[in-house]
């Protein structure tokens, strides 16, 4: 499978650089009781596998690219791994009481994926779909959504990603009944040097490295560029994002 996830770069830096913002939109799961085992499809790295430690006694990340998970140990020592793709989930019906996908369906065919979800759910099991965007806009200031556009400019993101509305997934054709879709936001203080290391961790990078760009070159740029933008202090970066719940109706 040729991937833009495929590579040592991308798998150290979604597993260290990464900001924590899983564990801020997932804190709704607190209002339900605690599961008995739950599944983190497309678990790249493993962080959203691990934000899922509160929530569950057992946790599994299903990731379709070995090398993604090289440093699940580091990252979510307590979980589970399995290579494996959303459209055939490599597990028995009714496994799991509740499945997570954290910016993953982007890449998958939902017509499989759905009818997969709702298989390995217990009856009144849950799914939750999120995802949040880069962090391309701070609090107070314009500066760095006018960086964000130069960035994507000089780096184009890779083909690939689909976006996605979850209001308008076919969910009842599926068994699942869709409880909640909220926005969410995310703000986070980040210095100048904590923001480079997130954002040479995004797939435009990778991809521009992929098409013979140079690393050394790539860093230059955007440590030249980010300097007057957090001079030496810090912003506060937003994540905007969502969080849609669904429930497995009883079979
Ligand atoms: C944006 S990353 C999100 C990774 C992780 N969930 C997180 O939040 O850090 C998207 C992930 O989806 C995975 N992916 C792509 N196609 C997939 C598929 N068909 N089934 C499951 N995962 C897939 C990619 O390999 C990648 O690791």
């Amino acid at each position: 499978m040729t991937s833009v996830y495929d590579g040592a770069r991308i798998a150290a830096g979604y597993a260290f650089d990464r900001p924590a913002v899983h564990e801020r939109i997932l804190l709704p799961l607190a209002a339900a009781p605690r599961a008995e085992c739950a599944l983190d499809v497309g678990c790249g790295a493993g962080r959203s596998t691990a934000a899922l430690a509160p929530y569950a006694r057992t946790v599994v990340g299903l990731e379709p690219i070995a090398s993604m998970l090289a440093h699940r140990s580091a990252v979510a020592p307590a979980a589970e791994f399995v290579v494996g793709e959303a459209e055939r989930l490599p597990f028995a019906r009714g496994s799991f009481d509740l499945v997570t996908a954290a910016g993953s369906l982007n890449y998958v065919d939902l017509d499989l994926f759905l009818p997969e979800a709702a298989r390995v759910l217990t009856d009144g099991g849950r799914l939750y779909v999120y995802d949040f965007s880069e962090g391309r806009h701070a609090v107070g200031t314009d500066s760095l959504a006018g960086w964000f556009a130069a960035f994507e400019h000089h780096f184009p993101w890779p083909p690939g990603y689909r976006p996605l509305a979850p209001a308008a997934l076919p969910w009842g054709e599926h068994g699942l009944r869709l409880v909640r879709c909220a926005d969410t936001e995310v703000a986070l203080e980040l210095t100048g040097a904590q923001y480079l290391r997130y954002v040479l961790s995004e797939v435009n990078v990778n991809a521009a490295l992929a098409r013979g760009g140079s690393a050394d070159e790539v860093v230059r740029w955007c440590t030249e560029t980010l300097a007057p933008v957090f001079g030496s202090g810090s912003l506060r970066v937003r994540f905007c994002g969502y969080l849609a719940e669904a429930v497995r109706i009883a079979r």
